[in-house]
């Protein structure tokens, strides 16, 4: 949801500001702008409608100097995406500018105060109404920006990350953070500022982490100052960074998608490494180590996510009930939040997140932790709020995932879940010692049984060619492979706009097998366990009504290879571990089908990456 980056130092700030925003592009991108002190002191707002490279063709012929900027990438909350709406946003007096991700919720008393006041507003958005209160006290009050910032933030509601440039001061940037990420990374005698690493790692490992309630302010030739909005005043911690700048390109892959695709085998060894020793025929997980007894203790697990996060936790359902016998609730974190949900002092609630900032994960968390359960995390980005929330937690170790439609950071977190219901299920002794070695064995091959399928892509992409006709598509699945095909449905949609909805297999005779005609795809993920007469059945359902099905299948499967119209095989595992390969081809299916309708795949219309609102 938007990405904001900033820079202070003695470079030229444009191409920095530029290049971050590309890199934080994927959090929004139906507009695009940047602001700029230039050496006459003159403040410069260029702005435009579109994806970052219409800025750049835009400010082509512009004045684009300066050595401080701020730059925004926006996904649109309030107000239509065109240019007037695109930050950053000018106060009245063209003194000051601001970029902003995230909701002002009172911004509409907000603004009628300040129209009172003899404000007029250019744009429909939350964000102009908080520069313009900025602007208001700062002159009341004849404050610097800093403290103008920090009084107008004391009389807003909702959820910001903010940087605000002055016209009069080009040595000094403001920022602050509550509920939106933001990142200051300090370098030789210049700062950087991003709602994440990307647009700062190739400048600085150097980073702090603001935390919600903080203003900073970063001036040249001077060290930052941190002060909450009680007025507090703090000492910033400095982190360093571990990434690298490979991590956040494209590697000679067409999309990044495809990317963090074919890098699964890596990301499933990393989120391994360490944890999963088929030496010793042992799972060490340090939160389970530490933590074990809340979890035994717990009369049931909730798992609370959003999206394919969520489809995780389906999984991590299966996976708890079936090797720990804890019975385990799963539900979307927006419905979670708000339905006044039963939660009692010693549950354990799970909360999975890709880039730890979702707005109704976070708020799950704190709800469950104001009532006294027990909350762990499983999240990918190292030092996001999620991670930074919990009681304990496991990071997945993806690496970081870019392109909006989330692949590796799924079957990581399907990873971790498999790794924390079997260690789990070892201490609780609900395994026996046969099963727990003999999965454990498995499951550190799995890394190169994704890679045979993924070795398969050439056929995966002419089927592909095939189905670029279909206005709707089913998926269908049982038991662990459910939620594997509500993912692979989820996907499909992300990225092709294809209608397509994730059924249980037996379920598709109440309703969606209305649907069936010839015409129809029908993806049927059926691999070979015990289940698999009653998927056989459903598939012979699908083909006495001529639905054309595309079926996942176990290799050397034959009683569904006769039936269906194209067969994707993957290799023999253990059931629990299946989806872990079931999902692959259902990935790759989508992603052909996207590019061969010409589709956005890294940045499919209307999504965005990281959901910091509600
Ligand atoms: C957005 C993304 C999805 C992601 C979901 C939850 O909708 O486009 O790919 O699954 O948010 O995000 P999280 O970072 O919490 O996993």
């Amino acid at each position: 949801m938007c990405g904001i980056v900033g820079y202070l130092g003695d470079k030229q700030a444009f191409d920095i500001l530029i290049k971050g925003l590309h890199r934080l592009e994927y959090r929004g991108y139906d507009s695009a702008g940047v602001a700029l002190v230039d050496s006459q002191g003159n403040l410069n707002v260029y702005k435009t409608k579109g994806k970052v490279s219409s800025l750049e063709d835009y400010c082509k012929d512009k004045d684009t100097t300066g050595t401080v900027g701020i730059a925004h990438t926006r996904w649109a909350t309030h107000g239509e995406p065109n240019d007037k709406n695109a930050h950053p946003h000018y106060s009245q007096s063209k003194n000051l500018a601001i970029i902003h991700n995230g909701i002002i919720e009172n911004y509409l008393s907000l603004k009628t105060f300040l129209q009172k006041e003899g404000y007029q507003f250019q744009s429909d958005t939350d964000t102009e109404v908080l520069v313009q209160l900025i602007d208001y006290i700062k002159t009341q009050h004849n404050l610097s920006l800093y403290d103008a910032v920090h009084q107008a933030l004391s009389q807003v509601i909702g959820a910001y990350a903010i940087g605000v440039l002055e016209k009069n001061n080009p040595n000094v940037l403001v920022a602050a953070r509550k509920s939106s990420p933001l990142i200051i990374g300090i370098g030789e005698g210049e700062y950087f500022l991003g709602s994440d690493a990307s647009p700062i790692i190739e400048y600085t490992n150097k980073v702090v982490y603001i935390n919600d309630e903080e203003v900073v302010k970063i001036e040249r030739g001077a060290n930052m100052e941190i002060r909450n909005l009680k007025n507090v005043v703090l000492q910033p911690k400095v982190h360093e960074l571990s990434l690298n700048l490979d991590d956040i390109e494209k590697g000679g892959f067409e999309h990044f998608m495809l990317k963090e695709i074919f890098e699964q085998p890596k990301s499933l060894s990393l989120c391994m490494n360490g944890r999963l020793h088929r030496d010793l025929g042992e799972i060490r997980l340090s939160g389970i180590l530490d933590y074990g007894d809340k979890f035994e203790r717990a009369s049931r697990i909730i798992i609370t996510a959003c999206g394919t996060s969520w489809h995780a936790g389906l999984i991590g359902k299966y996976l708890f009930e079936t090797f720990c016998r804890i019975p385990v609730e799963v539900e979307v974190a927006s419905e979670f939040r708000y339905r006044n949900p039963v939660i009692q002092r010693g549950d354990v609630l799970i909360a999975i997140s890709q880039s730890g900032e979702t707005a109704d994960t976070l708020a799950a968390m704190e709800l469950a932790k104001k009532q006294g359960a027990f909350v762990y995390g499983i999240c990918n980005v190292v030092g996001s709020s999620v991670a930074r929330l919990t009681d304990s937690g496991t990071y997945t170790h993806a690496g970081p995932e870019i392109g909006v439609a989330s692949t590796k950071a799924f079957t990581t977190q399907v990873a971790v879940l498999t790794m924390t219901a079997l260690a789990l299920a070892k201490r609780m002794n609900k395994i026996t010692d046969e099963d727990y070695k003999r999965i454990i064995d498995e499951f550190a091959t799995i890394g190169d049984k994704i890679q045979t399928i993924l070795n398969n892509r050439d056929y995966i992409k002419e089927i592909s060619k095939i189905f670029t006709y279909a206005k709707n598509f089913i998926y269908l699945g049982r038991g662990f492979n459910y939620p594997v095909a509500m993912e692979g449905a989820l996907k499909l949609k992300e990225i092709s706009y294809i209608h397509a909805e994730g059924y249980p297999a037996a379920e598709m005779k109440h309703g969606p097998i209305a649907l069936i005609d010839e015409e129809m795809p029908i993806v049927v993920v059926a691999p070979h366990y015990a289940m698999y007469s009653k998927i056989l059945s459903n598939v012979q359902e699908v083909k006495a009504r001529k639905g054309k099905v595309i079926a996942v299948v176990t290799e050397g499967d034959v009683d569904i290879k006769k039936l269906a119209d194209y067969t994707i095989e993957v290799p023999q595992t253990e059931e629990c571990l299946s989806p872990l390969l079931t999902v692959i081809p259902l990935q790759l299916l989508s992603y052909y089908i996207a590019v061969a309708k010409g589709r956005d795949v890294d940045q499919p219309r209307n999504l965005a990456k990281s959901v910091t609102v509600e």
